[in-house]
């Protein structure tokens, strides 16, 4: 009989987490160690990779190591791959926002943001996918974000690459598909962290936020967690190419005027 309880666990696995520093990368970090894997916590903030790691370690006894992993250097990520070889599950988090209007956008803030956000998931799960799709065997999980389908002002470059990011891996996922490997994106609604404290320094700004989704409200790192382990696992073993929304109903809904009823 088919061993349903065991479908999320993870033990035996490897898990590389990119962005395990902060934010939805330290969360799923430790998720995916609860789960059993032993994580591999890299940023290119190494201390704060170190932090993520020794947490792990005395919170759910798993195993946890750090590394320093700068994502934008072609040279820091084949060498982690030649030192660390493939893991089993690929978590990519790392990305920018310059919010601007386009038309005050410079060549160089574009760049940053694609060079980030675009190119460095690219280098990341090409490097590591050579690798699961020579084993036969992975699961590759980037973050996308509801503004890879839903657009405001200001967010023109950054969304720009978080569709591309979706259609790069649903091209990532028919090309390794057959040698084994399912390749997945996440998009998260907002989500209290580092990335946006711009806006929870914002009253208006925060609050008009919480009031877009169906929820009515922001979410935290951990409540990211859930689609990351479901993509790591067993549980998801028949899913791939496919973009999870995990935004509390934002872009189910348009959330302007409640009529009434
Ligand atoms: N926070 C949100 O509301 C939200 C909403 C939608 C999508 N997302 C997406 O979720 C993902 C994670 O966002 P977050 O809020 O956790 O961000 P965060 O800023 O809290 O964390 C990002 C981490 O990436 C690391 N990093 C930056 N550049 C790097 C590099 N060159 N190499 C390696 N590591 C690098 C940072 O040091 C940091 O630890 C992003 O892809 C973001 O677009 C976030």
């Amino acid at each position: 009989m088919f061993d349903y309880r065991s479908m999320f666990d993870l033990s035996g696995k490897t898990a590389l987490v990119v962005g395990a520093g902060s934010g939805i990368g330290e969360a799923c970090s430790h998720g995916l160690a609860a789960f059993g894997a032993d994580v591999l916590c890299a940023d290119v903030d190494a201390e704060a990779a170190e932090n993520t790691a020794q947490e792990i370690r005395s919170q759910h006894k798993g195993k946890a190591e750090a590394i320093g992993l700068d994502m934008l250097s072609p040279r820091r990520v084949r060498a982690v791959v030649e030192r660390e070889g493939t893991p089993d599950v690929l978590v990519s988090t790392p990305s920018i926002n310059v919010r601007k209007p386009l038309l005050e956008i410079t060549d160089e803030e574009f760049d940053r943001v694609v060079e980030l956000n675009l190119k460095g998931t690219f280098r990341l799960v090409r490097d590591f996918g050579r690798g699961m799709a020579e084993r036969g065997s992975g699961s590759i999980i980037a973050f996308s974000s509801i503004r890879a389908q839903t657009v405001e002002p200001g967010q023109g470059v950054y969304a720009a690459t978080k569709s591309g990011t979706v259609q790069m891996l649903r091209a990532l996922a028919a090309e390794l598909g057959p040698r084994g490997v399912r390749v997945n994106t996440v998009a998260p609604g907002v989500v209290e962290t580092p990335l946006t404290a711009q806006i929870k320094d914002s009253p208006d700004w925060y609050d008009s936020y919480a009031a877009k989704s169906i929820l009515g409200r922001w979410a935290q790192p951990h409540e990211m967690v859930g689609a990351v382990v479901y993509l790591a696992s067993e549980a998801s073993s028949y899913v791939t190419g496919s973009f999870m929304l995990v935004d509390g109903g934002w872009t189910a809904a348009d959330g302007r005027f409640t009529p009434p009823l």
